[in-house]
């Protein structure tokens, strides 16, 4: 048992709570405690306040030095960390004029991850992992989803679930895994798209569950990957085996989106491509739309309609698609304040797209706002107003991040 320990005073304590999971949202809205303070007792938030209210409910104190603003850490609803090789190849050829999909018709793309993933050891996918979620977690990212996608074999998806799974015993963030075995129908498979989605589900699916590999399914509904009609049938036993469904939805074509929110999907993630048909279907739904602008900035194309989304009422989560192909950077609050410039989004939208909005993309109701018996997830940037973090597009880097009320060195 340990005893209640105060961290603080931070300058501004922005703690994302009493705030609207859907709609757009003003800067007035965020709640702002001056020479705020933080309670915590075994990971979790016991008080939440002035710091000086709060100390004598404190048997220690972790004083903070300096300007601080403290928000929660920051949640990272969509990655593909888990992988071996890079596609460096790849970017330079989009640059020299070849598209996503060319590219990937001629063999490079996902498939070409595929392949050096497949190479890799269980053990080499660990290290590329942990690497990883440690670069995320200094930037202030301390819950990070990781999808697998490019093993397409029913081992080679096991190998990359297990290898997130020991990954996440070995770090402090947390890592929410997804499988992805809808990526694309692989290369080497003899047979019809929905006959491997059918090998998949009926294969690989319980072993999801009884090794308790994740929750989350995911497919990629594009005309590279799958069509709408051969996902029903994959996302319908999913649903049936109690999974929740994500989708990497109308990337380049619409489609996507729409068959999420018929499955009650999570989230749809990408949406470049949405017109307004898809951001009113979205908007009335309860499936959080996540914006990848790293993908944007990979692939050098336009943003997901994210002002319109907010505007039309919907929920809007930012990720940083994290993957050595179409999002290479990785660093979702470079991402999230560069989209925030070109769709126009307060610091309200940005921050919140970041925070409890991409917590509920993961349905983790326990993080993503820094209220009484939630996780004590926290980072602190050296600054003494709010405004200054956007503004600096990701270069005003936290200086102390906690990870269950334990700062990370
Ligand atoms: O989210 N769009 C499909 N999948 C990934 C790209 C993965 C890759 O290119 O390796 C994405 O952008
Ligand atoms: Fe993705």
């Amino acid at each position: 048992m340990t005893d209640p320990l105060l961290i603080g005073p931070f300058t501004q304590l922005l703690p994302m709570t009493n705030m609207p999971l859907k709609g757009a949202l003003k800067d007035g809205q965020l709640e702002v405690i001056e020479n705020g303070g933080i309670l915590v007792y075994e990971g979790k938030i016991q008080a939440i306040g002035k710091f000086g209210d709060l100390k004598s409910k404190a048997s220690k104190i972790e004083a903070v030095t300096g300007n601080t603003v403290c928000m929660p850490g920051f949640v990272d609803a969509h990655t593909h960390i888990c992988h071996a090789g890079s596609r460096a190849k790849d970017y330079a050829l989009r640059n020299s004029g070849k598209s996503y999909l060319d590219i990937a018709k001629a063999g490079g793309g996902i498939w070409d991850t595929v392949t050096k993933t497949r190479e890799a050891s269980k053990e080499e996918l660990i290290k590329g992992i942990v690497e990883r979620a440690a670069t995320h977690l200094k930037s202030g990212v301390t819950t990070l989803e990781v999808k697998s996608g490019y093993g397409l074999t029913v081992e080679e998806e096991l190998k990359m679930l297990r290898a997130i799974k020991e990954a996440n015993d070995q770090i402090p963030s947390d890592l929410i895994s997804t499988c992805l075995a809808a990526h694309m129908k692989p290369k080497d498979w003899n047979g019809s798209a929905s006959e491997y989605l059918e090998e998949i589900s009926s294969s690989l699916f319980p072993i999801l569950k009884s090794e308790k590999l994740t929750n989350r399914i995911d497919a990629f509904i594009e005309e590279s990957a799958f069509s709408p009609l051969e996902i029903g049938p994959y996302f319908q036993k999913a649903k049936a085996m109690d999974f929740s469904i994500t989708v990497h939805a109308d990337q380049f074509t619409t489609g996507g989106s729409e068959t999420a929110v018929s499955f009650t999907a999570v989230s749809a993630d990408h949406l470049e491509a949405s017109t307004q048909k898809e951001v009113a279907l979205l908007a009335k739904s309860n499936t959080i739309a996540v914006a990848l602008p790293g993908a944007s900035l990979g692939l050098g194309c336009g943003f997901t309609p994210a002002r319109r989304l907010l505007d039309a009422g919907g929920a809007l989560a930012i990720a940083s698609d994290h993957n050595p192909g179409s999002a290479p950077m990785g660093d979702l609050l470079t991402q999230a304040a560069i989209l925030g410039t070109f769709e126009k989004l307060t610091n309200a939208e940005v921050l919140a797209a970041i925070t409890y909005r991409a917590a509920k993309a993961l349905e983790l109701e326990d993080r993503g706002s820094l209220e009484v018996s939630k996780l004590a997830d926290f980072i602190s940037f050296p600054t003494a107003n709010y405004q200054e973090i956007t503004y600096h597009q990701g270069q005003l880097k936290p200086d102390c991040v906690w990870k269950n009320g334990i700062k990370i060195d």
